[in-house]
């Protein structure tokens, strides 16, 4: 069988395009870090997030030390603020080290999305969403809600201050609450 040279240039350009495909499939699922949020969070009664004394992390939310390389964001979002993250209180995170943000509503369903990095989940009351990441590049990041959660959703947003480590441990003792 001849195959004419026009035709197999088509079909080497076809088999590229096939190879190049899967490819990007492979490199989008196992390279860049993407996870998808499970339950892994576990539940919380929506109506005791705000509760005294209730141990859960979000009856006092904020940034905890684990040690060194690991810390811990509670976050409590609600119409139409993040506690901490809005306003003049933004959540403050050491660069390089593993922060897993801890995120649960108090009210309505609403977004978690840190701008510029994939941390990005939904926040259902009655759930605590759990998300893992490092920064490796120190700044502030904007936080927004991309729910739809009411009148104010348009509003609710923060920001996040990544902090150089060196810097962070430095300030240490006044940043753990
Ligand atoms: Cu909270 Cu939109």
């Amino acid at each position: 069988m001849q195959v004419h040279n026009f035709e197999k240039v088509w079909l080497g350009a076809a088999l590229l395009l096939i190879v190049g495909f899967i490819a990007t499939i492979a490199y989008g699922t196992v390279g860049v870090g993407i996870q998808m949020v499970d339950d892994s969070g576990g539940e919380i009664d929506p109506q005791a997030v705000q509760q005294s004394n209730t141990g859960t992390g979000f009856d006092d939310p904020g940034v905890v030390r684990q040690n060194d390389s690991h810390y811990v964001v509670y976050v409590v979002a609600q119409q139409f603020q993040f506690a901490p993250g809005t306003g003049d209180n933004p959540i403050r995170v050491p660069a390089d080290t593993r922060v897993t943000f801890r995120v649960t509503s108090a009210d309505v369903v609403h977004g978690f999305s840190i701008v510029e990095t994939n941390i990005n989940t939904m926040v259902i009351p009655g759930q605590v969403s759990e998300v893992t990441a490092e920064f490796d590049e120190p700044g502030t990041y904007g936080l927004v809600c991309h729910e739809y959660c009411g009148s104010g959703h348009h509003t609710m947003g923060g920001s996040v201050e990544v902090v150089p480590k060196s810097e962070y441990e430095h300030n240490s003792t006044e940043v753990q609450n």
